[in-house]
């Protein structure tokens, strides 16, 4: 599957990079040029990294993923803020 259009990067390219020992997006960025044109492509190119396994940290989708964790946690607490009142 295509991962970056403009770039016409796949999955599997990106998946044989991280095999090859690339285990940072600014170095998939680097050398596949993926999230260098238009950007779309970002998150999904970092899902594909983190999908691998490579990047717990390095990909930037842990730290996301805790924020939204951490958005959902508020909203919970308002929620039973208001079933309290
Ligand atoms: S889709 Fe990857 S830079 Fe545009």
């Amino acid at each position: 599957m295509i991962v970056c259009v403009c770039k016409s990067v796949s999955d599997r390219t990106i998946r044989s990079s991280i095999a090859d020992g690339i285990d940072s997006f600014d170095e998939l960025q680097f050398e596949l040029g993926v999230a260098s044109c238009c950007g779309k492509c970002e998150e999904s190119v970092r899902d594909v990294m983190l999908q691998s396994g490579v990047c717990a940290s390095r990909c930037g989708v842990v730290e996301r993923h805790q924020q939204v964790q951490s958005v959902a946690e508020v909203v919970q607490v308002t929620f039973y803020e208001r079933k309290a009142a």
